[in-house]
Parts: structure tokens; sequence; C-alpha cells
């Protein structure tokens, strides 16, 4: 009975997970729309928080899976969908350290400059709103519904 437990703990963080990525979104898209530098670094922390908790969620999560996987005795390293949910999980872990996690630093580490010019500086807007930053939130959310397409329908 022991699976029923993790599995319910394991939805609990998924739903931490979900809250830090929207919180992290949300954010950011303020912060696009801002030109008042106190305002975007507040943005800014906040988005950090957000990505914080995402990962706290996103290891629990995967750690929580695999012992429910464990519990209801499936083989963990020969079930497909399993193995494909340690691949996607491993992506969702790295991606955001070299892409939104350096980007936002790069935009905080302008924020000397923004605060004597009095505005945001169009270089922070790029790093936060450039095409990159859209095109990896498009791969992130991809790698999301694939993950709850793997543990709900469990394809192979
Ligand atoms: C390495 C990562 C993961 C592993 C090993 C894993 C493993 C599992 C296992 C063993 C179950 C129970 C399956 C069942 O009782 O039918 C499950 C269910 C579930 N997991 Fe994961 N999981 C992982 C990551 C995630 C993530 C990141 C999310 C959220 C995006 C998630 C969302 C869910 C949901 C919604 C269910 C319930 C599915 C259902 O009952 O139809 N899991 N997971």
């Amino acid at each position: 009975m022991a699976w029923e437990y993790l599995k319910f703990f394991h939805l609990c963080f998924a739903f931490i997970m979900m809250g830090g990525i929207f919180l992290s979104q949300y954010a950011i898209v303020y912060a696009r729309k801002t030109t008042e530098p106190g305002i975007f670094a507040t943005y800014l922390k906040m988005s950090a928080v957000g990505g914080k908790m995402s990962m706290i969620g996103l290891v629990s999560v995967s750690l929580l899976g695999v012992l429910t996987a464990w519990q209801q005795d499936l083989d963990l390293t020969a079930t497909g969908w399993l193995n494909a949910a340690y691949g996607t999980a491993i992506l969702a872990l790295i991606i955001p350290f070299f892409t939104f996690a350096r980007w936002e630093k790069q935009a905080a580490q302008l924020m000397p400059d923004a605060l004597t010019q009095g505005q945001v500086l169009p270089e922070q807007h790029r790093l936060v709103g450039g095409p990159q930053y859209r095109g990896i939130n498009i791969v992130m959310t991809i790698l999301i519904v694939w993950m709850l397409v793997l543990m709900v329908f469990k394809p192979f």
C-alpha cells in the first residue's frame, strides 16, 4: 500500500513544481512590460524564487516517482516509459541552468547601469524576452507535456 502514499506525494510535488514554473513565467511576462528598473529587479527576483521552487519540485517529483515505481514492483531499468521519464527529467533539470538562469543572472548584473540611466536597458529586455528565451520556453513546455503523456498513457 506504500505506493499510494508515495504517488500522492509525487503528485503534490508535481503541483509545487508547476506552481514554481507559473510564478517564474508570470514574473518574466511582467518584467518584459516594465521600464522601471526597481520593478524589473523585483520581477527578476520573483522569477528566481519560482525557478528554485520548480527545480526543488522536479528533483522531489523524480525521486518520489522512482520510489513509487519501485513500490509498484515495476522494472526500474527495463520499463520504457520510466526510462523516457528519467531522460526527460534530466533534460528539464539541466536546460534551465544553461538558459533561463544564466540569462536572468546576466540581466541582474546589468542593474547598476539600468539604475544609473533610470530605465530598464534594451539588453535586459532582450535577455528575458528575446527569441532565445521564448524558444527555450517552448522546449520546456514540450518536455512537461511529454512527461504528462508518459505518466498518464505510458505509451511504451
Ligand atoms: C523521473 C521522473 C518520474 C518518475 C520516475 C515518475 C514515476 C511515476 C510513477 C511510477 C507513477 C505511478 C503510475 C501509476 O500508478 O499509474 C507516476 C504517476 C504520475 N506522475 Fe510521475 N514520474 C516522474 C516525473 C513526473 C513529473 C515531472 C510529473 C509532472 C509533470 C509527473 C506527473 C505524474 C502524474 C500526473 C501521475 C499520475 C498518472 C495517473 O495516475 O494516470 N511525474 N509517476
